[in-house]
């Protein structure tokens, strides 16, 4: 079996979290055990920098100290939570991962992308996900969509301009690796959204059956 690696990325609001579990769920209705994961974040001590990267403080957080924090949390995901679970035959599905750095801090910041491609090759070299999701959605729908939860974070409280970036940063990678990218239309309803992610999963998860026939 190849195991594999999805990562779920997009815009706050767009609807991550709220399909991973069908998408978990699809999967296992393949037989294939899933471990569903986040970035920031993963493993107690990678939460714990999550926490560090999100809470509002007085002091200025220094954008190339959010980007080492990122990949600090990332290398401790990585080798403590997703090798192990691929190396044990599981999928992983990984709710944001090394593209929303290129996203956030690389178009929304405007840091340089090839010290971030450089920080991605040493944080988990050959590791790179096999098929990644991107949740495409109108900045405004997204904004009013997350702002009917709680509080908003450090960084969703960014200007709207950054977002924009984030979400072009997206759409600029997506391009660019078309044969790992799905892209989803996130303005749809939530049944909508699924029936786009059934037409992408379909297909790959009964040729893998067929494969192992
Ligand atoms: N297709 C949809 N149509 C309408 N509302 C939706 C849709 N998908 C999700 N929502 C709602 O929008 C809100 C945000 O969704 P969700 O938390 O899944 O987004 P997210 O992409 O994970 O956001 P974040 O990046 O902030 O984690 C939730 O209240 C959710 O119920
Ligand atoms: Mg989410």
């Amino acid at each position: 079996m190849t195991p594999s690696f999805i990562s779920i990325e997009g815009g706050e609001g767009a609807g991550k979290s709220t399909s991973i579990e069908y998408i978990k769920g699809k999967i296992e209705s393949f037989g294939i055990e899933c471990l569903v994961t986040r970035e920031p974040g993963g493993t107690p001590m990678a939460e714990d920098i999550r926490q560090l990267l999100l809470q509002h403080r007085d002091e200025v957080v220094d954008p190339y100290t959010e980007l080492l924090l990122m990949f600090a949390s990332r290398r401790q995901h990585v080798e403590n939570v997703i090798r192990p679970a691929l190396a044990s035959g599981k999928w992983v599905i990984c709710d944001r991962f090394t593209d929303a750095s290129f996203a956030y801090q690389g178009f929304g910041r405007g840091l340089d992308k090839d010290f971030i491609t450089s920080l991605k090759h040493f944080v988990h070299g050959d590791l790179n996900p096999t098929m990644t999701f991107l949740f495409d959605l109108d900045i405004e729908i997204g904004m009013a969509r997350a702002g009917k939860r709680a509080n908003f974070d450090r960084i969703e409280t960014e200007a709207m301009s950054f977002f924009e970036r984030v979400r072009q940063g997206y759409l600029t990678q997506a391009r660019a690796e078309p044969d790992r990218y799905r892209i989803v239309d996130a303005s749809q309803s939530i049944e909508a959204v699924q029936h786009q992610l059934d037409l992408f999963l379909t297909p790959l998860l009964t040729l893998r059956g067929l494969a192992n026939e």
